[in-house]
């Protein structure tokens, strides 16, 4: 019997994300032709590459990949997903992974995600949602005392939040967003603030089945000791120590399948990867696994999670993702999605004035395109090197065999020690990532 011939893949990106799932596909025996569009000047020669802005590009875009018989497109950032990509290419009749604009809707507005969670019984903070100061003054000076979140309803690449510690914050947060929000929000939400230690637990979806990642830990502040503004994530390690495995059982069964059945049955199946971004407490010693609160749902893979995920996740992705694109999961779902016991750690370079204004242009060092354990984000090549394009600019990943505590400290040696390696002028990067992790650890 002759083999099947190898497959063509488009990944649409141009994060360190989307280079971690084409680095990971391209090592699928099933694909030979990997194509990133529009990806970055630091992604390895070898893929091709295809200009590609956004929205407008989309229908261009899906005749060029039916043209190159792209067995399966991945997309990678929810703005496209929002846009609709999903939807155009699975009109010209291509497979696509990630959620239609419908679906995507559980992460370009938080307020439906309440709405979904509330419909669903997934446990969630109590919220609000408010369109004016006043609506914001009267709601809050009928509460007892008590510290809350401030949300923008749409998508703000991870800065429309703010974490506030009284009513008088509270109340600034609330004006900043309406009037001078990153996405202009015309409405906002009011959200108890919930105490704990953060998890971002993934899992393939189809419409109907999950299949559930490792979870895996974010550092979104951007200062070491978790000070400073909310980023979009500064380093990332999986698996986060002392989640007890009764925990995973929960998620499928509370918040997963509840969440798959509710958008299925409002007309808007999920397909691809949901990311739900949890607060849990009381974890240690707990049977149960703790008590928990969905903060947020995503329609993506989280950045930087998937280069943690992807680097520990055994065998092919790529049957994955088709599985989820053409709702077939069902007929896999006995498989688990496995990962290698070995510890992984992901330390983000972001440019200077990073989250507000990143200040970009300055030429790196110590890195090149196609580096093994360097993931690029914002780098263009000018003159033979890599310059700083975009705010986080790139990533670097350490690995280590266990489980254990020990395993942990030798990823995070092995990703500052890469990091060391890497300069450019006013490289802002957190110290802590992976310090003193694990559910029910001190703090
Ligand atoms: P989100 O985009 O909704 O995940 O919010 C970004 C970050 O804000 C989260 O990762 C948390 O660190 C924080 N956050 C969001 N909602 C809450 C909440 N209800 N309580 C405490 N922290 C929150
Ligand atoms: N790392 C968080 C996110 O991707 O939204």
């Amino acid at each position: 019997m002759t083999p099947p011939a190898p497959l063509t893949i488009l990944v649409l990106g141009s994060g360190a994300r989307e280079h971690a799932l084409a680095h990971k596909l391209a090592s699928s025996p099933r694909v030979g032709r990997v194509i990133v569009a529009p990806g970055n000047d630091g992604m390895p020669p070898a893929w091709e590459r295809w200009g590609f802005s956004g929205k407008k590009d989309f229908e261009t875009l899906a005749r060029r990949a039916r043209e190159a018989h792209v067995a399966l497109t991945v997309v990678g950032p929810d703005q496209y997903l929002a846009d609709g990509v999903v939807d155009v290419f699975r009109r010209q009749g291509l497979l696509i992974f990630g959620p239609s604009a419908a679906a995507a809707r559980i992460e370009a507005s938080k307020a439906f995600a309440k709405e979904v969670m509330i419909a669903a019984g997934v446990p969630t903070a109590r919220h609000v949602v408010v369109e004016s100061v006043d609506a914001a003054q009267s709601f809050l000076s009928a509460q007892p005392a008590s510290a809350w979140v401030v949300k923008a309803d749409g998508l703000a690449l991870g800065k429309g939040v703010r974490v506030c510690e009284n009513p008088q914050e509270t109340l600034e947060a609330v004006r900043d967003l309406l009037r001078l929000g990153p996405s202009g929000a015309a409405q906002v939400l009011i959200e108890e603030r919930l105490r704990g230690e953060e998890l971002s637990w993934m899992a393939f979806c189809d419409g109907e089945h999950c299949a559930l990642l490792d979870p895996a830990r974010d550092h979104k502040r951007l200062g070491d000791g978790d000070r400073g503004p909310n980023t979009g994530g500064m380093g990332a390690v999986s698996p986060v120590p002392g989640v007890n495995p009764a925990l995973a059982d929960r998620m499928r069964g509370e918040v997963f399948l509840p969440v798959l059945r509710e958008m299925k049955a409002r007309g808007a199946p999920f397909q691809g990867v949901l990311y739900a971004g949890l607060m849990v407490q009381n974890a240690a010693g707990a049977a149960d696994g703790g008590q928990y609160g969905v903060l947020e749902f995503n329609a993506r893979f989280g950045d930087p999670e998937a280069q943690v995920l992807l680097a520990r996740m055994q065998g092919d992705l790529l049957p994955w993702l088709l599985a989820c694109a053409k709702g077939a999961l069902g007929e896999i779902t006995g498989e688990r999605v496995t990962f290698k016991d070995a510890t992984a750690v992901y330390v983000v370079a972001a440019a200077p004035g990073y989250p507000s204004q990143p200040m970009t242009g300055q030429k790196i060092s110590g890195a090149n395109a196609g580096d093994k354990d360097v993931f690029f984000a914002g780098v263009s090549e000018r003159d033979g090197s890599l310059h700083a394009s975009g705010g986080r600019v790139l990533g670097v990943l350490g690995e280590s065999p266990g489980l254990t505590r020990e395993s942990l400290d030798a990823a995070r040696t092995r990703a500052y020690q890469k990091l060391s390696q890497i300069r450019f002028e006013g490289m802002q990067w957190r110290a802590d990532i992976g310090e003193g992790l694990g559910l029910g650890a001190e703090r």
